[in-house]
Parts: C-alpha cells; sequence; structure tokens
C-alpha cells in the first residue's frame, strides 16, 4: 500500500516552512512556541476551537463568538475574523496584526482562542485547567480536497501547481504543513474521549447546522431563544459566511476561503484506486479508535 502513495524526493515545500519534532509548520507558526508551549498565559475560562486544518475551523469559531455574544453581531461585524479570534501560535510579519500572542493578552475574559497544535504541543496549562475546548473534526478525504485547494490559492503557501494526486500523496506521506491528518486527530482524540471536550464533526454540522448551534450554546453554558439560535444558525449559513467580507479572506489576500462548504467533493478528485488505496489506510489507522467518519 505504501507503494500506491509513494512519493517523489522533489516534492512540494511551502516556502519557509520547517520540521519540529518531525511534523511540518508553516512560517507563521511560531517557532518560539512549539519549543515552549508553557509560553502562552492561559485563563481557566479560555475556550479554545480545536482542529486540524481544513475541517470547519472558522465556521465554529464564528458561531462560538455569536453565542458568547448572545446573537449581537455588532461585534462580529465590525472587525475581521482574525482580529476578533487570536490565533495562538500565529505570527506572520506580512500580518503583524495577527500575532496570536499579543491579540490574547489584549482580549478580555472569557476568550474564544483557536489553534491547531497537536496535543503533545499544547499549552499544558490549558489542559491542567480544564479550559473548554471544542474540538471540530472532518472526514480526510474532503480535508485534503480542501487543503489542496487552499495550497493552490494561499498566496503565504507559494505557486503549489501540481495535480490532486500529488497533494494526496504528500497528504498521505506526513508532508503537508501540520503533519499528518491521523496523528493530528488520533492523538486528539485519547484525550477528548476521557475529558469535558466538545467534538464536533462538519458533517454532521452540515447535517443539522441549528443542532451544531445548540450543541456549542449548551456546552459553553449560554442559555439562548429559540430566535436568538434560528439567527445565529442562519447568521453563519454557507452562503453568508462566504459573501461575508470579515470572515471570507477574498479582499485581503485573493484568495476565498470558504470556497465550496459539502461533504463528498472528494469524489470530484479521487480516482477509484486513490479512494480504495485510501480507505484501506484508514481502516488500519482509525481500527480500535472508536472514532469513524461519514463521506
Ligand atoms: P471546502 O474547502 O471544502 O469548501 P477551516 O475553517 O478549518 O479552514 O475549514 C475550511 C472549510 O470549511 C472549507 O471547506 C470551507 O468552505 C468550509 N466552511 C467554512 N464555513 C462554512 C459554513 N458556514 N458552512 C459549511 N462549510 C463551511
Amino acid at each position: 500500500m505504501a507503494d500506491f502513495f509513494k512519493l517523489y524526493s522533489d516534492y512540494y515545500r511551502v516556502p519557509g516552512e520547517y520540521t519540529f519534532k518531525g511534523v511540518y509548520y508553516a512560517s507563521y507558526v511560531r517557532k518560539e512556541v512549539l519549543e515552549r508551549p508553557d509560553i502562552f498565559k492561559i485563563k481557566p475560562d479560555d475556550c479554545f476551537v480545536v482542529s486540524y486544518p481544513k475541517s470547519g475551523t472558522t465556521w465554529t469559531l464564528e458561531l462560538a463568538q455569536l453565542i458568547m455574544n448572545k446573537g449581537d453581531t455588532s461585534h462580529t461585524e465590525s472587525a475581521h475574523h482574525f482580529d476578533r479570534v487570536p490565533y495562538i501560535e500565529y505570527y506572520y510579519p506580512k500580518f503583524p496584526q495577527w500575532d496570536g500572542l499579543k491579540l490574547m493578552e489584549g482580549l478580555k475574559s472569557p476568550r474564544l482562542l483557536k489553534s491547531q497544535l497537536p496535543l503533545h504541543l499544547f499549552p499544558p496549562q490549558a489542559l491542567e485547567m480544564g479550559c473548554k475546548m471544542i474540538f471540530v473534526a472532518r472526514n480526510p478525504k474532503d480535508v485534503a480536497v480542501s487543503y489542496y485547494h487552499f495550497y493552490q490559492t494561499v498566496p503565504e503557501y507559494g505557486d503549489y501547481k501540481g495535480q490532486f494526486s500529488d497533494f494526496l500523496k504528500m497528504f498521505m506521506n506526513k508532508k503537508v504543513v501540520h503533519g499528518d491528518w491521523f496523528d493530528f486527530v488520533l492523538d486528539w482524540w485519547k484525550y477528548i474521549k476521557d475529558n469535558n471536550v466538545l467534538f464536533l464533526k462538519y458533517e454532521d454540522m452540515i447535517k443539522n447546522p441549528r443542532a451544531a448551534t445548540m450543541k456549542i450554546a449548551n456546552y459553553l453554558n449560554y442559555d439562548l431563544s429559540d430566535d436568538v439560535i434560528d439567527r445565529i444558525t442562519d447568521y453563519c449559513s454557507f452562503d453568508k459566511m462566504k459573501a461575508n467580507k470579515v470572515v471570507n479572506f477574498e479582499e485581503i489576500e485573493g484568495h476565498e476561503f470558504i470556497r465550496k462548504g459539502q461533504k463528498g467533493d472528494w469524489r470530484n478528485h479521487f480516482t477509484v484506486a486513490e479512494s480504495e488505496a485510501f480507505d484501506k489506510i484508514y481502516e488500519e489507522r482509525m481500527k480500535d479508535s472508536g472514532l469513524s467518519f461519514e463521506w
């Protein structure tokens, strides 16, 4: 099977990316926080949204922020998503205003924070304090497709012109930024199972967006009226988020962050042979985990 996804040694590299403990990180992940996960000043009432890239993070964060604002959209409308929600490990000279460490320090509590750090590099204080945490995960076939488009369109990722099959080989060989989907999700899953983490699947959110809003509100202990829940769900619907200039990056970076928003787009990209080979690896890696995804 390894042969099926055999990777050539001259595979694509994102400009400035580096490895830390065997995992690739984009240059916008501040190395200092990987070396010293205890650098963050965490507060007990911090709430994190954690995910592997392209899993519905932005959607989940918008929902959580609106819930914490009891449905008041004025704050959400007035500033760019990245200004409002610190991405704690982020630092990129082109966008110094989104310095995660600085932004989180200036934020009033309770703070909503984003992270895509693996469990072993996540701020240990947050785990010790039992901070609220929402983990959103998506089936890895659609993650691979979404990530492929991200690589093609995000200026910071260079000028990726490879075919999907080349990208899939990188994805399956732990050569993409943030490393292997299975390692990331399964490590976190061990923690999630035994702790008070809200675990959301993107596919469930698509199927029943209102239920997702309710789950987040209940988890965060916000007792909101049906009307407010409806309004938040609608405000964060795919079409509205796609049209929302402070969420979609189109104006700032020239690419669309909110792309297609569907389950099953992998069918338009995987060959039958790729899908079958992927399924075998998926079965092998996921067996005994008690975790499964719909696609
Ligand atoms: P696609 O590229 O498949 O369209 P993240 O925020 O973790 O980077 O995830 C991005 C993915 O979530 C993209 O998937 C994006 O379109 C999708 N997404 C963002 N907002 C959404 C929404 N409101 N409803 C459904 N999907 C959404």
